[in-house]
Parts: structure tokens; sequence; C-alpha cells
């Protein structure tokens, strides 16, 4: 398939930028919260007409690209030839919901299965994360230095509290060592801003047992270009067609957490 790289981009940027601005414009408006999987898994009606308006936008003008998108107005994707657009219209719904702030855009764009562009919106701030693979990250204009190394013991992650009490999808006494050796944890509550603060360096690692492929198309694509690391919390690829549990982090920490830390576990 033909495609060019520096005019996917540009749109993704205009049109994620204008996404970002509908969003704003909305915060006045009294929203519509709904629940899909369980109580706590919310959805707006923004949410919705944000996808919508990507997916408008996509096949107007790239009518060959290919879209999955959280909320199911893209494509029913199996496989990731051609171009497709992993999207996330709202990422950190519930933060968007309770707190209006701490939430994202999150785009990654594959060709033939491998990340090209990726780009994460902090909408309030107006702080847009951009990549396109081999030229460099950027937060807005400005480069975004390549990551260094860190030791455990001053390590910053980001872990959410849920995998350290009892919960039905793992062993939650295999997370409380780490905890116990890092600096300190966070949690931030939308996967993209945690990925772009190890993106950033602002924290060291963040780890998580399941994520779904918009959660971390975009956010991987910019670590890895800052020399991060990216993987399931086995050490192994990732894939975008299914849900992940996710470990990503500076280097050097990496091999150390996974070594002393998440070898063995039930992820
Ligand atoms: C959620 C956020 C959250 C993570 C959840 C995701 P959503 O995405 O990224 O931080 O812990 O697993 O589902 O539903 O707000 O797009
Ligand atoms: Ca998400
Ligand atoms: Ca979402």
């Amino acid at each position: 398939m033909e495609y060019n790289l520096e005019e996917i981009d540009t749109y993704a940027k205009r049109w994620i930028k204008e996404a970002g601005e509908n969003i704003r414009a909305s915060f006045p408006k009294i929203l519509n919260v709904t629940s899909k999987s369980n109580p706590n898994d919310l959805v707006t009606d923004i949410d919705k007409g944000t996808e919508q308006y990507f997916t408008e936008k996509i096949k107007g003008t790239f009518p060959g690209h290919r879209i999955m998108g959280e909320e199911g107005y893209g494509d029913e994707v199996k496989s990731l030839t051609g171009v497709v657009w992993i999207i996330d219209p709202i990422d950190g719904t519930m933060n968007f919901v309770h707190q209006q702030r701490n939430f994202a855009i999150s785009i990654g764009i594959y060709v033939d299965g491998e990340g090209m562009i990726g780009l994460i919106y902090d909408v309030v701030h107006d702080e847009l994360y951009h990549c396109v693979k081999g030229q460099g990250a950027y937060l807005n204009e400005k480069s975004i230095p390549k990551l260094t190394k860190a030791k455990v013991s001053e390590a910053v992650i980001a872990l959410n509290a849920t995998w350290v009490a009892p919960n039905e999808q793992i062993d939650h006494e295999l997370l409380i060592p780490i905890v116990k050796d890092v600096r300190g944890t966070r949690s931030y509550g939308s996967a993209a801003m945690e990925m772009v603060y190890v993106a950033t360096g602002r924290i060291d690692a963040y780890l998580t047992p399941r994520l779904a492929p918009w959660d971390i198309a975009a956010g991987i694509i910019i670590i890895k270009e800052l020399g991060g690391e990216t993987t399931d919390l086995r050490g192994d690829d990732l894939d975008m067609l299914n849900q992940n549990s996710l470990f990503v982090s500076k280097p050097g920490l990496h091999g150390d957490i996974l070594k002393h830390y998440l070898k063995g576990g039930n992820w």
C-alpha cells in the first residue's frame, strides 16, 4: 500500500488538536455518562463523539486506512496489514468525568504492524506528545531527551493500588515487594498519561496487568523512540490485536525489575 507518513502525521496532528478543542468546549455542558462492562467502566457522549469525529475525518481523507477504536465506530480489525489507526478518544474517562483533567486522546498509527506515529494529547494543558518513528519525540515543539538508566531504589513507578489488594486478575502478593523497594509509587488513572510520564522521565516505569491495544498503541511508540523498553510483564513482545499486560520503563531498570520482581508471576 502506498502511503506518505508526513501527510498522515500532518492530518493526525490537525485532527487531534481540533478534537481537543471540541472537548474543551464541552466542559460547561452536562455530560451524559453511562457505564459499559461494569458500573465503574464509564463512557460519555464526548468519548463517542470524539471517536466518530476521527472516523469521519480518516475515512474521508484516507479511505484505504483502517481504524481500531475503543468505542466501536471504526472497523473490525483482525490483522495489522496496511495502515491502521488505533484510537482511544478519551483515555482516563473516569478522570474526565470526575475531574475534567488527567485524561488524553491517544492515537497510534501502525503500518503493516509496525508503530510509525504516536500521538498523545493532554487536552487540558494543550500538550501534544508526538513522534514519527526514527525522527525523535516531542512535547509540542520541544524535543524530548532520550531516557537514561535508573536504579530500583531511586525509582518512582506508576502502579494502580488495585493490584496490591485482593483482585480477580492477579495474585496481589506478587507486586508488594516492588512497591516496598522503590522510592515511591504513583497512580494517575490514564494509561496514556502514565506512558508520557515515563517518556518524559517524570516517572521511571509503569506496570499493569491488563490493557487494551488503544490504551497503549501510541505510548509504546513514543517510549521506544526515546530508548525506553516496552514489553508485557513477562518481558515478551506486545500484541496490538489483543489485551496485554504492560511494563514500560527506562532502560536498565526494565531488566532489573523483570529479573528480580516479575519473573515467574502469573501474568
Ligand atoms: C482506562 C485508563 C486507566 C486504566 C484502565 C483503562 P479508559 O482507559 O487508561 O488508567 O487503568 O485499564 O481502561 O477506559 O479511561 O479509556
Ligand atoms: Ca483507555
Ligand atoms: Ca477510552
